[in-house]
């Protein structure tokens, strides 16, 4: 099955749709975008339940959303928002368009040969003093497997990365701040495990 098909039946879901935002992007925001600008603009990328929306409201004068399952689109109101379907790696911005860009646990999910062409395409419609926060899910990671074997995304694929892959896909950006998050489910013994890249183009 096609992923994208796989993240449409995902967000029919009701336990998909989630509501709260990840507490390390509550945390960035507040530190580096504390004070709204002026036509500041950022792009949720692949926004999914669009949990994070109502926090980059806070941040930034227009906001804009994509994803490229419409179930996931149709979860959230379009009230003071720009939202586009949009499959990766293609992105329908023209260049420089945003001061922020957050791409929250959507690239492991793209074919190997995309993943340089839609993080090009990103640096690409980022303003020249822009950033973006994203995860990829790291190859300590146990959790991920289950779920595209037998769980919520049976049929999707995706890929872990190790420390070094994901750093040398940001080759050449003028800055890189890593992190790293890790879950254990409860009462499991499986785990979670992202890597967290804040790059500045
Ligand atoms: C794990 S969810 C994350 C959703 C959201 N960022 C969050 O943190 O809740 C991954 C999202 O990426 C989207 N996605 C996966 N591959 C994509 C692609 N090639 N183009 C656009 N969106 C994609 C899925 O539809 C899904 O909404």
């Amino acid at each position: 099955m096609a992923n994208q098909n796989v993240w449409d039946n995902h967000y029919v879901r009701s336990r998909a749709q989630q509501l709260y935002p990840d507490e390390n992007v509550v945390r960035l925001l507040k530190k580096e975008f504390a004070a709204v600008a002026a036509k500041s603009c950022a792009l949720d990328l692949g926004a999914g339940s669009g949990r994070h929306l109502p926090l980059l409201q806070e941040h930034f004068e227009h906001v804009y959303a994509c994803d490229f399952s419409r179930t996931s689109l149709s979860l959230y109101s379009e009230e003071k928002l720009h939202k586009a379907q949009a499959k990766l790696p293609e992105l329908p911005y023209a260049d420089n368009s945003f001061d922020f860009i957050l791409c929250w646990g959507v690239l492991h999910y793209l074919a190997q040969e995309e993943i340089a062409v839609a993080i090009a395409e990103i640096r690409r419609v980022l303003k020249p003093n822009g950033s973006i926060f994203l995860t990829l899910r790291s190859d300590k990671d146990t959790h991920l497997k289950s779920q595209l074997s037998a769980g919520d995304l049976r049929e999707g694929h995706a890929r872990l990365f190790s420390k070094e892959e994901a750093l040398t896909l940001f080759e050449g950006v003028s800055q890189i701040k890593y992190g790293f998050i890790l879950r254990q489910i409860l009462d499991e013994e499986l785990v979670v495990a992202h890597h967290v890249l804040w790059v500045k183009r």
